[in-house]
């Protein structure tokens, strides 16, 4: 039940966001500046954003397909590559131009080949980092194919993050759109320096939605969704107010002719209604008043920065909100994610004007 008709909040920040490039990049950007004053832009292109001089050149074509006066700060990261200099890493975040670094362990999801084998091969970089207290943004699946990919994030947990955890307790840690039960106890249990994001989509379906009357090619992604038991404890965990979670939406667009197809990519688009999304979710729960924390005020906790000045104001309006189903690239459409519920909240129209 709503008890009120609008909110206002900071400015949110989405903590976990593809961007892609080229006419996606033109597409999308503009979608998560509407709503979003900063987004940690993730850096699996093809090439990856592995040195800090592609990083620089990333930043500059994301910042140019925005209309000029875009009030967005793209946070960049970089991808941690087996061959990463520890050195180039400390002067990209030293100069201010890189916010984290991203482990996708490789083969684990969409453009991760050249992702790390073995984390003991990145040793150095890691404990750089730890050093400069630079985070590190974890894809926490492992890729071995006999592990069913329904356990894959809780048996990264104990194989790969527990025992990194402890070797290296001072290095920051976020582990990226978690989808389980465990991975929420385990950030509940640990000491300080792990923090979690969850994505809209995460909180709202469960396995069953992917094959509900056939199988749903626009609710596949990575991390897959999990049994509903798990999905119960993101909700708990994102509108418990716990500092320790926000948002990121992993909205990751693929063409709808690549998704729907005999061997679809993994990633939802969902950035046009995921602040809709994630009210409607903290309305549901009677937890509007932790909304604020989830989406504007967590991730800048976290990561060290300012909350952002301006506001947002959200109204619940009397009847559904409708939503462009799909969004238009010059490739072909982006099937936008289908919460399907209804959603009563929206974002009243922003002015834009960059921060000073
Ligand atoms: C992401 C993508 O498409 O880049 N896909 C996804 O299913 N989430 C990669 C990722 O974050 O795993
Ligand atoms: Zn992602």
């Amino acid at each position: 039940m709503a008890t009120r008709k609008t909110i206002t909040i900071r400015r949110p920040d989405d903590w976990h966001l593809h961007l892609r490039d080229g006419d996606m990049l033109a597409a999308v950007a503009p979608c998560t500046a509407a709503d979003f004053a900063r987004a940690i832009v993730m850096p699996n292109l093809v090439p990856p954003v592995v040195r800090g001089a592609d990083a620089a050149r990333y930043r500059e074509r994301i910042l140019a397909a925005l209309p000029p006066d875009t009030a967005f700060t793209p946070l960049m990261t970089l991808y941690l590559a087996q061959t990463t200099d520890p050195d180039d890493v400390a002067a990209a975040a030293a100069s201010g131009l890189i916010s984290a670094v991203k482990l996708y362990p490789a083969g684990a999801t969409t453009n991760s080949e050249s992702g790390v084998r073995d984390i003991a091969d990145v040793t150095a970089v890691l404990e750089r980092m730890a050093d400069i207290g630079l985070p590190l943004l974890v894809h926490g699946e492992v890729t071995d194919p006999d592990v069913d990919i329904f356990d894959r994030e809780a048996v990264f947990i104990d194989r790969v993050l527990d025992p990194l955890r402890q070797r290296l307790p001072a290095l920051r840690i976020v582990l990226e759109h978690v989808t389980t039960q465990d991975a929420v106890d385990f950030v509940r249990n640990s000491d300080a320096g792990l923090a979690a994001t969850i994505t809209p989509h995460h909180l709202i379906i469960n396995r069953n939605h992917l094959f509900a009357g056939g199988i749903r090619p626009h609710y596949y992604c990575l991390p897959i969704a999990k049994r509903e038991r798990h999905r119960v404890a993101l909700r708990d965990a994102a509108t418990s107010g716990d500092p320790r979670f926000f948002l990121g939406t992993d909205s990751a667009p693929h063409l709808d002719a690549l998704k729907e197809t005999a061997c679809g990519c993994a990633g939802v688009f969902n950035v046009t209604n995921a602040l809709s999304c994630v009210a409607q979710v903290f309305d549901d729960d009677d937890a509007l008043d932790r909304l604020e924390a989830f989406v504007s005020l967590n991730g800048p906790a976290f990561y060290g920065v300012p909350v952002n000045e301006a506001s947002i104001t959200l109204v619940r309006h009397d009847t559904p909100v409708a939503f462009a189903p799909s969004l238009a690239t010059n490739d072909g459409p982006l099937t936008v994610f289908d919460p399907g519920m209804a959603l009563f909240w929206h974002a009243a129209p922003q002015t834009a004007q960059r921060p000073a």
